[in-house]
């Protein structure tokens, strides 16, 4: 009988840690312990045997109930623990939410693109800037009346003797001046991509935006080479059937100047709610002043240019047909919004 409860305990433990259910643990229990179980079995057999061997084998049976029991019992917590951090290898994961650049980086890397293509070079001036850059040397004396159209942020510093006062850049053409400074002798083909800051916020206007400048300088420059090039933008950047017009207006730092329309993706030139007449004003453009060119140290007699400045902002909610109610939302880190791009 020795090994018989010897032997049926171990089967039991085994089958105990086997076990996945607390169903299968009882059924465990019920063919060992319950009242026709195995181990019960034995205990009936005890009364047959010798007193001796009745008292030996009566500790083993009890000693082996006892231990199935606390086996069942701590099986079955340990089963309850597991279930709580349980884990099905088949259940479709979370997927961790990936991020993007910004629909304005996106703007500013395409429109690069675009001009790197046919040879412009990307360059960078400086965000804090003396007003000679940004203003003096492109033909705005101190106290002109157009410098009110750049609502400007004025730096609290001792003025520089030569350059004037620290503004913070309110357009990207002060990097012409720089750029021919840069580069001496043309050509000169800049794409000058940069934040830009001023006094104004509503819904179209922020104080920080984004501006793109392009200048050309070299020998012979006309407007042609001009309409050329922004022909050539809206073609590529906006859609093969787009066409660009000039239509003139005033400009200190350009002569001739004009702004720059591009036909209306809508309604190809038909006129429709979203434009005026079939067209959509993009932004400034010109034939660089010769005294914007002394200025940066390039001959006007030797050599001619063209020059033109854009808002990224507004160049990319035309392209992407996008009627966005308020431009604030752009820079709201609302992610809802910048989700969609
Ligand atoms: N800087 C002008 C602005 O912020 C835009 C502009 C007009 C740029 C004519 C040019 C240009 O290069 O030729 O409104």
């Amino acid at each position: 009988m020795r090994e018989e409860i010897l032997s049926l305990k171990n089967q039991a433990i085994s089958q105990i840690h086997l076990a996945k259910t607390a169903e299968e643990l009882e059924e465990i229990r019920i063919n060992y312990l319950g009242r026709s179980g195995k181990l019960t079995q034995l205990f009936k057999n005890l009364s047959s045997e010798q007193i001796d061997e009745k008292k030996l084998n009566g500790l083993l049976l009890n000693e082996a109930k006892a231990t199935l029991t606390t086996s069942i019992a701590s099986r079955k917590n340990s089963l309850k623990e597991s279930a709580r951090d349980w884990f099905d290898p088949t259940i479709p994961g979370i997927k961790p939410t990936i991020g993007h650049l910004h629909l304005i980086t996106q703007a500013i890397d395409e429109i690069a693109k675009t001009f790197i293509q046919i040879g412009f070079v990307r360059v960078r001036y400086p965000e804090v800037e003396w007003d000679w850059f940004a203003f003096e040397g492109l033909n705005m004396p101190k106290d002109h009346p157009a410098r009110d159209e750049w609502e400007t942020f004025f730096i609290t510093s001792a003025p520089d003797p030569k350059f004037g006062q620290m503004v913070l850049t309110p357009h990207t053409s002060s990097g012409q001046i720089r750029e021919m400074k840069r580069v001496k002798i043309p050509p000169i083909r800049m794409i000058n991509i940069a934040k830009c800051y001023r006094r104004q916020i509503d819904t179209s206007h922020v104080p920080m935006f984004h501006q793109f400048e392009g200048l050309v300088v070299d020998k012979d420059i006309s407007i042609v080479n001009l309409k050329g090039t922004l022909d050539y933008f809206a073609r590529n950047f906006f859609g093969k059937e787009r066409i660009t017009r000039l239509r003139p207006f005033h400009f200190q730092f350009t002569e001739p100047s004009f702004e720059v329309d591009v036909s209306c993706g809508i309604c190809r030139g038909r006129g429709c709610k979203l434009c005026k007449e079939g067209w959509l004003e993009l932004g400034g453009a010109g034939m660089v002043h010769p005294t914007v060119l002394k200025n940066g140290g390039v001959d006007p007699d030797k050599y001619s240019g063209f020059a033109f400045g854009w808002g990224v902002e507004r160049t990319f909610m035309m392209k992407a047909g996008l009627s966005i109610p308020d431009i604030r939302l752009l820079y709201s880190s609302d992610l809802r919004f910048l989700k969609q791009f």
